[in-house]
């Protein structure tokens, strides 16, 4: 991706930003979307800050070899403490969340403004029942609101019936699923180890992915936009 030239998005969301990636299910695709929401939200032209929550620290060698800002914060009184701070320094701070690490999802849930919950396919029925759904609920009643989230389908392979059977599932759940899909596809796989991401890749499919992760990111940010 050029680094030269930033344009800051036509979307004038609220700044700043705690964007956190958060799902108590291991691979749903956290760390892959918050790594591409880090690298996006940087050629955008918005100082941005990635904190990798996860003790496992898969996102933070990537985010190092891609030279962007972060920050690895596993602590969950420390996340309490520090994400506000680094909020009052960077534009967007983007959080990876834990695979299964209840009280430090709840520490990013409370000092969060978005939450973005990857779900894939296999993960839908749980989707509306599951954990995260809980947390948000009880960080929304403690908050009179706040954090807005949002749920988005991941390596999706039939996008039409799995959006259909989706919506379906998450019927009576009060967090919305976003429109946009995110398909299952090679290059994202390929992109931790090449050290970049669908934004700097060359070849069609990952053009075709990184327009998907831009919708989904600008989708979400309007969601934000018009709930806060
Ligand atoms: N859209 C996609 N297409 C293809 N592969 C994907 C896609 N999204 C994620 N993956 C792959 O799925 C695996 C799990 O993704 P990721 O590490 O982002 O999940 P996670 O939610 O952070 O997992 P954990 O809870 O273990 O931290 C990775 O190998 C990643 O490359
Ligand atoms: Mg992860």
């Amino acid at each position: 991706m050029p680094k030269s030239k930033s344009t800051k998005s036509a979307v004038p969301w609220k700044l700043p930003l705690i964007l956190a990636f958060a799902n108590q299910k291991g691979g749903a695709g956290k760390s892959t979307g918050a790594v591409h929401a880090a690298d996006w939200f940087t050629h955008q032209g918005r100082s941005t800050i990635l904190v990798d929550a996860d003790g496992q620290q898969s996102s933070s060698s990537w985010v190092k070899d891609l030279g962007l800002v972060y920050k690895v914060i596993s602590d969950p009184e420390l996340l309490f403490d520090e994400l506000p701070l680094l909020a009052s320094e960077y534009d967007v701070v983007v959080v990876d969340g834990p695979g299964n690490a209840s009280e430090v999802t709840k520490a990013i849930l409370i000092r969060s403004n978005l939450v973005l919950i990857p779900c894939r396919d296999s993960m839908i029925d749980l989707a509306s029942t599951g954990k995260i759904v809980q947390f948000v609920r009880q960080a929304k009643e403690i908050r009179g609101g706040a954090p807005i989230a949002a749920i988005y389908l991941n390596a999706v392979k039939d996008n039409t019936i799995l959006l259909r059977e989706a919506r379906e599932a998450l019927q009576s759940c009060f967090i919305p699923l976003l429109n946009t899909t995110l398909p299952e596809r090679q290059c994202i796989k390929d992109a931790p180890g090449q050290g970049s991401t669908v934004f700097r890749m060359n070849g069609v499919a990952s053009k075709a992915a990184a327009s998907a992760y831009t919708k989904i990111f600008t989708e979400a940010l309007k969601l934000f936009e018009s709930e806060s």
